[in-house]
């Protein structure tokens, strides 16, 4: 049997720490599926289509990946997919309670389904879509924290917002 993972997010926008987790669940996993979350009450930088584009531009290369979109239960997405897994990282203690709540409702949604937890890189322990977004927005230098496709994309957008 094939084994499959999600990999859900916003990515707003997509980050090298990401791409990190992503490169090292596909040597775990036959097929990772990118799963960029639709309908969040979250305000978004970038709209569903920026960021599809951002994800598919920075995952040319790795060929057991799918992009794909989704609404509603994490767990029912992930069901219709044929994974049994939900591939998440994770960074410094903040991100524990947050994941650990949501892995614990997942599981209590569908048993079959198990959340697999990386350690983020040492190098990206620190970083995240939020703090990367607010220092492009103020100018500072985010190079090597996301694709350069990403870097680009964000200056576009905070020089368009003035
Ligand atoms: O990158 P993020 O924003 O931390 O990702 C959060 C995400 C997309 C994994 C989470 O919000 C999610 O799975 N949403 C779908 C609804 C759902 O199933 N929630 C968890 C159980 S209530």
């Amino acid at each position: 049997m094939e084994k499959i993972a999600i990999y859900p997010g916003s990515f707003d926008p997509v980050t090298n720490g990401h791409i990190d987790i992503i490169k090292r669940g596909c040597r775990l996993f036959d097929k990772v599926i990118v799963a960029v979350l639709m309908n969040s009450q979250k305000n978004h930088l970038f709209s569903m289509e920026e960021r599809l584009y951002m994800l598919k531009k920075s995952l040319r290369d790795m060929p057991n990946i799918e992009l794909d979109s989704f609404g509603g239960l994490l767990v029912d997405y992930a069901e219709k997919k044929n994974a049994n897994a939900v591939l998440r990282g994770m960074r410094v203690l903040s991100d524990f309670d947050y994941e650990f709540q949501m892995a614990l409702m997942n599981r209590k949604l569908n048993r079959n389904i198990q959340t697999v937890f990386l350690m983020s890189g040492l190098k990206w322990i620190f970083t995240s879509s939020s703090i990367i977004k607010e220092a492009a927005r103020f100018g500072g230098d985010i190079n090597n924290m996301v694709p350069a496709i990403v870097e680009e994309k964000l200056k576009e957008k905070f020089r368009a917002m003035g």
